[in-house]
């Protein structure tokens, strides 16, 4: 496996949003980056994608270069992988173009060589099905911007070897992130699933009237967001109990929570609850291109993870 001080080559396979935002992440660290897509403009979009946003890597990695350094930056067709110490697999998220790329890939990089997909919700297993040597396939889904955000999901198949699952958890904290790693598969993974729970009631409510979208959006980036920057929900209601922390607070709310659980609703996504969420959408982003309000976020986010007390910061005294 690759430390993060080693300079042999990593393979992005698809170099979109999140092929690129790999690149810009081992790049920062001065990895070589060998990138295979198909597409015709996919090495100018990644090259313009990486001047873009380099001025915000570099706020996030220290010592990164002063640039993007492009000189350590390949495309290349997927036989030209054979160098590559560790692959990310980052292509549309279907299964079957998943299974082909990794048939190409396995033709091109050693057996030994693990291969990460960055799939957001499909089940490992079913990703490794058609593999030569299923043992090396693991998912590793990061959140985007993922040069910025340090969380990466990781999850097994049926047939992934521990040992490699190890390694990958080994090569993620080296690249400083924090990955996670769950315990069985699951569709949706684990922050998808969370992220989709909030949805389903944020759907229910706007089908049943209680509040407009504008409401919504307050409430989560005025309200709970802040909160969660410091815990999560177990600390928020562990915080929210008094003294006794989590004890105090199922003494307290247990039944309350039991209550409202029973009243959240189970919508559908049927025409008219997807009326109401395009409609929404529109509300929220108030005629604002997404180009411009996706730049403006990521460049947010790697502010609010500079603030000296954000996450893992909670507990520390203010200076
Ligand atoms: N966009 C996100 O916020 C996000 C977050 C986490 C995970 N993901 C997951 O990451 C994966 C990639 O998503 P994305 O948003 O970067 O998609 P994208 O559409 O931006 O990029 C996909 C890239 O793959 C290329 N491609 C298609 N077939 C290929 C092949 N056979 N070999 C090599 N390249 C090929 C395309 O040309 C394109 O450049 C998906 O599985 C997605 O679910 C996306």
């Amino acid at each position: 496996m690759p430390n993060d001080w080693s300079d042999e080559p990593i393979g992005l396979v698809g170099a979109g949003t999140i092929g690129g935002g790999w690149a810009a992440t081992y790049l920062a660290r001065r990895r070589p980056v060998l990138v295979v897509d198909p597409a015709p403009a996919a090495l100018g979009r990644l090259t313009s994608y990486l001047e873009g946003v380099w001025p915000s890597v570099r706020r996030t990695v220290p010592g990164a270069p002063m640039s993007a350094p492009l000189d350590l930056l390949r495309l290349v067709p997927t036989a030209g992988l054979g160098a590559a110490a560790l692959v990310h697999e980052n292509v549309p998220e279907s299964v079957e173009a998943k299974q082909d790329a990794y048939r190409s890939i396995e033709t091109a990089v050693a057996p030994g060589v693990p291969i990460l997909s960055s799939s957001g919700g499909l089940m490992p297993s079913d990703l490794q099905a058609r593999m030569d040597h299923p043992e090396r396939l693991v998912v590793a889904h990061p959140q985007s911007p993922v040069y910025a955000l340090p969380l990466v999901e990781v999850l097994a198949g049926k047939a992934t070897s521990p040992t490699v699952v190890t390694a990958v958890l080994a090569h993620l904290a080296d690249l400083g992130k924090r990955p996670v790693l769950l315990h069985r598969e699951i569709p949706g993974y684990l922050t998808n699933r969370l992220t989709f729970a909030m949805l389903r009631e944020v759907t229910h409510l706007l089908a049943e009237g209680v509040v407009d979208a504008t409401g919504i959006e307050d409430a989560v980036v005025h309200g709970i967001t802040p909160r969660f920057l410091i815990g999560g929900p177990l600390m928020s209601l562990a915080l929210a109990g008094g003294p006794d922390g989590m004890r105090g607070a199922m003494r307290s709310f247990a039944d309350t929570i039991e209550g409202w659980w029973s009243d959240l609703g189970t919508p559908h996504l049927d025409e008219d609850a997807r009326a109401r969420l395009i409609a929404a959408g529109d509300e929220v982003l108030d005629g604002r291109a997404i180009g411009d309000v996706l730049a403006a976020r990521d460049a947010a986010a790697v502010d609010v993870l500079a603030l000296p007390h954000s996450v893992d910061r909670g507990a520390e005294p203010r200076t």
